[in-house]
């Protein structure tokens, strides 16, 4: 294994084109954009079209990302998709996305930790480029959420959206300090029944609705949060203010909110997408990480912090020198 550090050349992501505001649904079900803006924060959120899949959104972030790097399939090895929601129950969604993107060689592959998807999937790829099994990874998460909805549900069908994000990554030069520093990954089993999807391939053949205990999770997500924040701080050596920017999973605004202020991070240090995409599950990070290098926010040098939580539970945090 070398003690090169992994980096992230570049980041690209895709919505679709529907977007859904909470007036819409309020004609749906039985609710009012006052009470969603007030509970979650979210204004609005993008819907897949018939007919476009979770490869889609993924291969279409995908494209996004190596054209940011200026690079091409052919300088790709790896393809990990992290997803709840994939186009078929086999083969993996990156096998698809594989053949989306015209790409014969390499290895592909899913991740399944619903929201903490993408940061189980850096932590994948940091390892399999360190061990020298690629050179090249793209790292994508990618939800249709949409299609995991019970539309008649006011308690969980205002809360998700739509969407993919993709990180292109690969080892830092010799002697380049820049990249992922450490990474926290935890899950704990027991609480499987406070986020789920009531159906599944061995369990009920069927696909199922998620299904929510909302308090339950919003009472334990801010401690996991923080716990593994705490830990790859701990881990390398640096504190809460040496952190230029805090890119937590966007599932609702009042835990990243709950989260910032347990760890004393300033409002203007922490990237908030949910109001714009709701929650898109593993490709929340990346999909905020995108909008914040995009508009300038997030530069080279900058101390990047992701963390997410969600069903299993599982959770987990990286810290990145951009
Ligand atoms: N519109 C209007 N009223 C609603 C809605 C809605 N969409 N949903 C629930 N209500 C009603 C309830 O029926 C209840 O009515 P009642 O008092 O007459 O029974 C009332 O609002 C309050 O409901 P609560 O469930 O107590 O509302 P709460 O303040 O807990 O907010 C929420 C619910 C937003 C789900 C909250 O618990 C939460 O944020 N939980 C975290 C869960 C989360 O974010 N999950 C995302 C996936 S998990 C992840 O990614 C980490």
């Amino acid at each position: 294994m070398t003690d090169r550090k992994t980096i992230i050349r570049s980041v690209g992501a895709y919505l679709p084109a529907q977007v859904m505001t909470n007036d819409d649904l309020s004609k749906i079900v039985d609710t009012t954009d006052e009470w969603i803006q007030q509970r979650t924060g979210i204004k609005q959120r993008h819907i897949a079209a018939e007919g476009e899949n979770t490869s889609d959104l993924a291969a279409a972030a995908a494209r996004k990302a190596m054209e940011n790097a200026g690079i091409t399939i052919a300088d790709i090895d790896l393809i990990i998709v992290a997803t709840t929601t994939p186009d078929m129950t086999f083969p993996a969604t990156a096998a698809v996305v594989q053949q989306k993107l015209g790409m014969h060689h390499g290895a592909a592959f899913d991740i399944q930790a619903v929201c903490s998807g993408f940061v189980y999937a850096v932590a994948t790829a940091d390892s399999y480029l360190k061990n020298g099994l690629g050179k090249r990874a793209l790292v994508i998460g990618a939800e249709t959420a949409s299609r995991l909805l019970d539309w008649t549900d006011r308690t969980t069908c205002v809360l998700f959206g739509d969407g993919a994000g993709a990180a292109v990554m690969e080892l830092a030069k010799p002697g380049e300090e820049r990249g992922v520093l450490a990474t926290a990954l935890r899950s704990d089993g027991f609480h499987w029944n406070k986020l789920y999807v009531d159906g599944g391939v061995s369990s009920t053949r069927t696909i199922g609705h998620v299904r929510m205990e909302g308090k339950e999770v919003f009472k334990h997500a801010v401690g996991m949060i923080t716990d593994v924040v705490y830990k790859v701080l701990d881990d390398t050596g640096h504190t809460i203010e040496d952190l230029d920017w805090f890119v937590p999973h966007q599932a609702n605004k009042r835990i990243i909110d709950g989260a910032g202020v347990k760890l004393g991070l300033p409002p203007e240090k922490v990237v908030v997408t949910v109001d714009k995409h709701a929650n898109t599950s593993a490709a929340s990070v990346p999909l905020a990480l995108n909008t914040a290098v995009a508009d300038g926010r997030i530069k080279r040098g900058d101390l990047v912090m992701i963390e997410a939580m969600g069903g299993g539970f599982t959770w987990g945090a990286s810290l990145i020198r951009w």
